[in-house]
């Protein structure tokens, strides 16, 4: 395995709609390889938090882009896990409301926004060995990651998953309407113009539709050791 502060590091790179299960399983692959773990859509969460708590309209493309010359979006670690700050302040909590996976979806469009974003991730998966999922990150932030997964589900499932988090969270909401916003995220992610979610030719697709946790984690476990063995 490369040495953290070398020149080359190791990236993990896995794509996917929302509700796969990616983040589940970035987190217990980072933890089991020692890597860290970038969540690059806290980032767009993190834009779009700020943007609506100052009354700044997420489709408002002028606007969006002056308000980012004035705001931080920063990431820092603690005990190994993401911290995703805006001007300095910790909201990682705040971020994962269905308003805000909406809000993130519809800014994380405009180009100002993705190349902001861009940057840094590539710049923190230049200097650490990496697990990072998104959207675009196996074709347009790391085309030359060491590894490239596409994690995906039917969207029944996917609502599914997703309305037990946020039922679990307090949240009100109906399945209907989880299934509604999934398929407009789907929708809004793999049509825009930039970088919009797809599967690339290298990456290793895996539907976790019928398949548990561990299921998935051993089929990436089995990918990557492969590799890493030859
Ligand atoms: O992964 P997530 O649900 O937290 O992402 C929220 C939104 O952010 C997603 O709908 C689209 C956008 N996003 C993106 O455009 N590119 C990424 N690499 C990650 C997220």
């Amino acid at each position: 395995m490369k040495n953290k502060n070398s020149e080359t590091t190791i990236n993990i790179a896995i794509d996917g709609p929302a509700g796969a299960g990616k983040s589940t399983i970035a987190k217990i692959l980072a933890e089991k390889l020692g890597f860290l773990y970038l969540d690059t859509g806290a980032m767009y969460r993190a834009l779009a938090f700020k943007l609506l708590s100052d009354s700044i309209s997420v489709n408002d493309e002028k606007k969006v882009e002056e308000a980012l010359n004035s705001i931080g979006i920063s990431v820092q670690y603690a005990d190994g896990k993401q911290k995703t700050l805006v001007d300095g302040i910790d909201v990682s909590d705040k971020i994962r409301t269905n308003e805000i996976s909406k809000a993130a979806s519809d800014v994380s469009r405009f180009p100002c926004v993705r190349n902001k974003m861009v940057d840094l991730q590539r710049k923190i998966a230049k200097l650490n060995n990496l697990v990072l999922d998104g959207r675009d990150i196996t074709s347009f932030v790391l085309p030359d990651a060491e590894f490239k997964f596409f994690l995906t589900a039917k969207p029944e499932i996917r609502a599914e998953r997703r309305f037990k988090e946020l039922i679990e969270k307090g949240s009100d909401i109906t399945y209907e309407k989880v299934l509604e916003d999934i398929l407009q995220r789907d929708k809004n992610d793999s049509t825009r113009k930039l970088a919009p979610l797809k599967i690339t030719d290298d990456s290793k697709v895996i539907d976790s539709s019928d398949l548990n946790i561990e299921e998935v984690l051993q089929i990436f476990l089995s990918e990557i050791n492969k590799n890493l063995n030859c």
